[in-house]
């Protein structure tokens, strides 16, 4: 007779392997991409005093900026990503990258932890700094439009 520790044993692995090949709805998406955009919400008001509207138009111009202010081999977004942002990107090593707009790639901005990730990564290459709560609201609203 199993135990309780292997019945435990079991059902941990067992909704380990459920985990790992639960692939997000569209709708299961939004949600997790509306509580990041929240996320940023929730920064960027701490720092105003009337609530940020984030602005895909905003977004757009971050995303298609020129920078002189970061590394000189990457000084925009869409040295990587590429100009359309249904469009695959790639890295200067040659790797591919998935496309940033949503309708391209659904589960974009999905996981605030690889976000968050990237987002530091990259400002940091093309601006030469961090983006702000604002900046990174307004490129995800940008790409939610895409
Ligand atoms: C040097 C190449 C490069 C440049 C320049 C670059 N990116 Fe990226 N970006 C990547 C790679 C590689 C990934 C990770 C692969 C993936 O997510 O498909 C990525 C992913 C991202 C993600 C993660 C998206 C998600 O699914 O959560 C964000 C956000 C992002 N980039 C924003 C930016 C912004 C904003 C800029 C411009 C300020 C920028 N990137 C410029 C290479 C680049």
């Amino acid at each position: 007779m199993m135990n309780m520790k292997m019945t435990l044993t079991y059902f941990v692995a067992t909704i380990a392997i459920i985990g790992a090949g639960w692939t997000a709805t569209p709708a299961q998406a939004k949600d997790a991409r509306d509580s990041v955009l929240a996320h940023y919400q929730a920064q960027a008001d701490q720092t105003g005093g009337t609530p940020t509207i984030f602005s895909a138009a905003r977004g757009k111009a971050l995303f298609q900026g020129q920078f002189t202010t970061g590394k000189p081999e990457t000084p925009s977004c869409t040295s990587c990503h590429m100009a359309t942002p249904t469009a695959r990107g790639r890295t200067r090593a040659g790797k591919e990258i998935a496309p940033l707009a949503v309708s391209a790639t659904p589960d974009r901005f999905t996981d605030l932890k690889k976000t968050e990730k990237w987002f530091l990564r990259n400002c940091t290459s093309v601006l030469g700094r961090q983006c702000t709560p604002v900046e990174k609201g307004d490129f995800i609203t940008f790409m939610k439009t895409k």
